[in-house]
């Protein structure tokens, strides 16, 4: 009797709404957010993809390598050098052993015409340089040159199972020949392999490919195997951190913001691509970039959010473009996104050797923080970004002009989270130009202008952070969302892959809508309970778990929490409980829509990790930690 009570109980619990949910809200008692790799602070450095596409060779690489020295970049921070697509020639029959395209890479082939062909004199050369060194993989058995660039001279040669080039099934064996034999720093993974290699895609019947039944729906996050994608990633993780046991590796995911990446990506590798290619196009930069803006919360220290590689040099950003090609790298300097130079700079021009050298925008994207900016002010013409560095008292600010005419833009002390009627002092990091101002200031911002200042002054919250300052150290353990969502709010630009604007265009399909924000709610609203007006705050759906980096450096824990007012109003409860290192410091009775904010405040001493939990007993709501705060 007593066994079936038991079992029934327990099925009781795991056919109840939100059971799965109701487990991973459990207090940790600790920070559990992936950590691995050597990615403090955003990669920089080069790739050869927006260079060269495929048409990469040795002399090219070096070229850029040794650039990167004499300019001084390399001491800027600018250390990897990555090859992409194009280097391969096949996948060897015999053992499965990888052949490099020797024709390209000369370096790579023995004296001796027999034995194995390596990257390890390129790889050594560049170490010595003082540099480090990054390859490129698929995580299927096709790249996608072998189905985008069909003209390219450099497309791996053979039989179907010597083009098999990718990891699919030699996870372990490639894995430890890139990184141990080869010596390579960084790996770049690639997913057309789960995506365009269909069992009834023209392509492969045509080229003999190995098929693969899609994992990826690029258009259908409810059609894409999330945890197929995730558990292939995540596999190829463990090979890397394996095979790497000094931990000195980047982990970079490419599968475009596809298979709700947005939102695991940082459980996996050390940056994740959150949208499809960039083009040189001012509009593809604004969708790129959007993928990543509003996602501060899903990146941190180890882990960064990727909008794609920087395309200042060409088209729109080229040397005729400074304006919008300072602000492509001012935007992506901002948001911590990683500093990958895709130009040939053999001979680059040096007003574009001054923008990747800009030392006041790398030092603020290398800030040791990680603190990814945060949107304080949105409209489809004007944003302003704000990122909290390390000295908290010194912000960096974006102030963006997106549209085509030339704007007045007022920016606050409040913006800024810095005291009002005190001196806050400014430095313009593309002018060098010093100014003051008190409680706000109004800047003319050209068209397509992206000013960047760092701003010092006393703070607004004097004794303490607010968590929204420091997403760098907020971990969103869970976030509450059931069924991925597109995200409706990235940019759309006329497709860019030769569609034109046959059909209805291309629509949104990065899911990550209804995911955590700073100082916004989930669906990107600004923060309110009960008419109570939040300027600071964390937003994010209930039946989540959010950890913080107290790091026993604070006493108390404050916010003022509630329904949020851009909420359900059908009654839905929702219960707050703070813990401090696993133990319950107090939590709410139920609130539902409509109730005032309660305020909360715990005694946080010596206390490393505190745990922000929003519990509904059905589906979820919409909640806020309004000016939530660590405070001494
Ligand atoms: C994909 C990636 C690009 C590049 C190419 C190589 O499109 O997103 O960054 O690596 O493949 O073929």
């Amino acid at each position: 009797m007593k066994r079936f009570t038991l079992a029934a109980a327990a099925i009781a619990l795991l056919l109840a709404p939100g059971a799965w949910a109701q487990d991973r809200l459990e207090p940790a008692g600790k920070w559990t957010a992936h950590q691995v790799g050597n990615a403090a602070t955003p990669p920089m450095g080069w790739n050869s993809w927006n260079a060269f596409r495929t048409e990469v060779d040795e002399a090219k690489v070096m070229g850029a390598a040794q650039k990167l020295v004499d300019t001084g970049l390399a001491k800027l921070g600018y250390r990897y050098v990555n090859i992409d697509d194009g280097w391969w020639l096949k996948r060897r029959k015999s053992d499965g052993r990888m052949v490099i395209r020797t024709q390209i890479f000369p370096s790579a082939q023995p004296k001796n015409k027999k034995a194995d062909t390596t990257f390890r004199p390129f790889t050594d050369k560049l170490h010595s340089m003082g540099l480090k060194a990054g390859i490129y993989s698929d995580a299927g058995y096709n790249a996608c040159s072998q189905a985008y660039d069909l003209h390219s001279p450099n497309l791996p040669e053979g039989d179907t199972a010597e083009r098999s080039v990718g990891l699919y099934g030699h996870v372990d064996q490639d894995i430890a020949l890139y990184f141990k034999e080869w010596g390579f720093d960084y790996i770049k993974v690639d997913a057309c392999g789960l995506n365009v290699y269909g069992p009834d895609r023209e392509i492969v019947a045509k080229y003999q490919y190995q098929p693969f039944s899609p994992l990826i729906d690029s258009l259908s996050i409810g059609r894409t195997k999330v945890d197929e994608v995730k558990a292939i990633y995540a596999d190829i993780g463990a090979a890397i951190a394996r095979h790497n046991p000094d931990g000195d590796y980047v982990f970079s995911i490419c599968n475009w913001g596809t298979s709700d990446v947005r939102s695991w990506g940082n459980d996996v590798g050390n940056l994740w691509r959150t949208s499809g290619d960039i083009t040189p196009t001012w509009s593809r930069m604004l969708h790129t970039f959007d993928s990543a803006a509003t996602r501060a919360l899903y990146a941190r220290p180890g882990a960064w959010n990727d909008p794609d590689m920087l395309f200042v040099g060409h088209g729109d950003f080229d040397a005729n473009h400074l304006t919008e090609a300072k602000s492509h790298f001012s935007l992506w300097a901002m948001i911590n996104a990683p500093l990958l130079i895709g130009y040939d700079l053999r001979d680059a021009p040096q007003s574009l050797i001054d923008i990747w050298g800009n030392a006041g925008l790398v030092r603020v994207n290398q800030d040791s923080g990680g603190n990814q900016a945060v949107l304080v002010h949105d409209t489809d013409d004007v944003q302003i970004f704000v990122k909290t560095l390390s000295d908290s008292n010194t912000k960096a600010v974006a102030v963006f002009n997106r549209g085509i005419a030339d704007a007045d833009i007022v920016v606050t002390a409040e913006h800024l989270k810095l005291a009002g009627g005190q001196e806050i002092k400014l430095t313009n990091l593309w002018t060098g130009e010093m100014t003051t101002f008190r409680d706000e200031s109004s800047f003319k911002v050209k068209a397509r202008e992206t000013l960047v200042f760092e701003a010092a002054g006393p703070r607004a919250l004097a004794n303490g952070l607010y968590l929204s300052e420091i997403p760098g150290r907020l971990h969103v353990a869970e976030d509450g969302i059931v069924t991925p969502k597109p995200d409706p709010t990235v940019h759309q630009m006329i497709s860019p892959w030769g569609a034109s604007t046959r059909g209805g265009g291309e629509r949104v399909s990065y899911a990550g809508w209804g995911g955590a924000q700073a100082d916004g709610t989930p669906f990107g609203q600004m923060l309110q309970v009960a008419g109570q007006k939040f300027g600071s705050g964390i937003g994010v759906l209930s039946n989540s778990r959010m950890e913080v980096k107290a790091g026993k450096a604070f006493t108390r824990f404050e916010a003022w929490v509630g329904v949020d007012d851009s909420g359900r109003t059908d009654g839905q409860r929702v219960t707050f409980i703070v813990y401090g290192d696993g133990r319950k410091l107090g939590e709410t009775g139920e609130l539902v829509y409509g109730t005032a904010a309660v305020p909360l405040s715990f005694d946080i001493t010596g206390v490393e990790v505190v745990e922000l939990v929003a519990k509904s007993a059905t589906e979820e709501q919409v909640v806020t930690w309004g000016d939530a705060r660590l405070t001494k």
